[in-house]
């Protein structure tokens, strides 16, 4: 058994998810790092693959399971996400069947893996850790137009963040939105300005909290982000 806890990791197939997953693992956790294909997983030292489709409730009752094999998750870093098809554009017009399945990606597949280890969770106590991947293009406070979809999806995110957090506080769980900020991933493109180390990092930083670290915030790299 690890000394570092259980944490699990949705969308660990690639980009940020997958460095997070490899870099606990290299730090002493055991990592069941989830994928839609696990087999894009092999290979890759250190981690459980474990098949994880967020939007499937089965897959996720299934990798709760899992963790509870491996004493229960202390750790959840809900990272999967996606930015939707041809909802980059005006928000007025987008088609609402693809602003849906971003929503039960990014939001409902986040709840629905909390709620499938909150027990677990609980059961960590103060050892507990929640990361929600989210994005600066879920701030109120510097809201454009465009990609609506995926804005609406993180705020919605961030409430989840926060409500989560509250009921999660007596029991010592500590739970946060974090931003990567604009990185080189499949979703954040070659251009993007950080790479994909430098992205992780700010979600790592949610994992390794000391126990009295900060619960219910929206932080980049570490440092709190307005709303
Ligand atoms: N890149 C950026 O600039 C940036 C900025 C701010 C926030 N973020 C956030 O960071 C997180 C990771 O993004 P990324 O840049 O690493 O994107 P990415 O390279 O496109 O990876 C997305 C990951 O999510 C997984 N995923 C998508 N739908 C899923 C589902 N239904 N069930 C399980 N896994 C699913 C993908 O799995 P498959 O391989 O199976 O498709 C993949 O592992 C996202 O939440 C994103 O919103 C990214």
């Amino acid at each position: 058994m690890s000394t570092r806890g259980v944490v699990v990791v949705s969308g660990a197939s690639r980009g940020i998810g997958r460095e997070v997953a490899t870099t606990l693992a290299a730090d002493g956790w055991t990592v069941l790092a989830g994928a839609r294909d696990p087999a894009t997983l092999e290979g890759v030292d250190g981690v459980e693959p474990v098949q994880l489709d967020v939007t499937d409730g089965a897959s996720v009752r299934a990798v709760a399971a899992r963790a509870s094999e491996f004493g229960g998750a202390t750790a959840l870093v809900n990272n999967a996400g996606i930015i939707g098809e041809n909802v980059r554009g005006p928000v007025l017009e987008q088609d609402l069947q693809e602003v849906r399945r971003v929503f039960e990606t990014n939001v409902l597949g986040a709840w629905a893996l909390l709620q499938a280890l909150t027990r677990q969770l609980r059961a960590a106590g103060p050892r507990g850790r929640v990361v929600n991947v989210s994005s600066g293009m879920g701030q109120l406070s510097d809201a454009q137009s465009g990609a609506g979809a995926y804005r609406v999806s993180k705020v919605a995110l961030n409430m989840l963040t926060v409500t989560a957090a509250n009921e999660l506080r007596a029991d010592g769980v500590l739970v946060n939105a974090t931003c990567p900020g604009w990185v080189q991933t499949d979703m954040g493109g070659p251009q993007a300005q950080r790479t994909v180390a430098e992205g992780a990092a700010s979600v790592l930083w949610g994992v390794r909290l000391p126990d009295d670290g900060p619960t219910g915030g929206f932080f980049r790299d570490g440092e709190p982000l307005p709303w």
